[in-house]
């Protein structure tokens, strides 16, 4: 049983919040094994923000696509752990950090691009209508989204994939087709991060 502290807290509380840490950690320093700069490169390319220009990054994660980003940035996600160690190892004046959920933004809230990493293949077909809806009403003029291809991935990519943790993985066709029900799509390319781990595709898209 966790023991109480003079003032009534438990310490309890502190354990789990370093096992969140801990676990956050690993995700975000397996992730820079595994995939390396790559792309984080290839997102602030299609990205193109300017220091002047707000973005926002849904499903942060752990920030790790925050260096896309030269001027404010907001990253949202569900997992608070997460949004904890992107806070600890990122967060500044101009780098947030928010759990919280898309729709809790107020409808008026706009920022001139936004990005949308590893994401697409955890969201059904409804949720990701929903998602970039909304995006779709609050991006101004640019939203990059990056995703896994499982047609171009083989070997030990294909078993990466198999064991990914997003349920809804698509042909890059579909994941398209999502996005230009809300986007025009501007731009796609596909690139692997290196030669083991699973093909990526890229889409820039603009508001219509
Ligand atoms: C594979 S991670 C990618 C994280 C980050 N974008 C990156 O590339 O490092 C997927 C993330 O999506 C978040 N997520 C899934 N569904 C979400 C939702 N409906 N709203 C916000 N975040 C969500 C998870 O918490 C997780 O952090």
């Amino acid at each position: 049983m966790p023991r109480l502290d003079s003032n009534g807290s438990t310490r309890y509380g502190a354990i789990v919040s370093a096992g969140g840490l801990l676990r956050a950690g690993l995700f975000h320093y397996a992730r820079l094994l595994g995939n390396g700069m790559r792309a984080v490169r290839e997102v602030e390319a299609a990205l193109g923000a300017t220091p002047d220009e707000s973005v926002l990054d849904f499903a942060c994660g752990c920030g790790w696509f925050s260096r896309a980003v030269p001027g404010h940035y907001l990253g949202i996600d569900l997992d608070r752990d997460y949004i904890r160690f992107a806070q600890w190892r990122w967060g500044s004046p101009r780098r947030r950090f928010e759990a919280m959920a898309l729709e809790a933004l107020p409808e008026d809230t706009r920022f001139d691009k936004s990005l949308m990493a590893s994401v697409l293949h955890h969201l059904s077909d409804a949720e990701a209508a929903a998602v970039l809806g909304r995006l779709a009403r609050m991006v101004r003029r640019r939203l990059v989204v990056l995703d896994l291809d499982p047609e171009a991935s083989n070997g030990v990519q294909a078993f990466l994939l198999a064991h990914d943790r997003g349920r809804h993985v698509r042909p890059v066709a579909c994941q398209r087709a999502l996005l230009e029900r809300h986007f025009r799509v501007v731009e796609q390319r596909g690139f692997p991060n290196t030669p083991h781990t699973v093909v990526h595709v890229l889409f820039a898209c603009e508001p219509r």
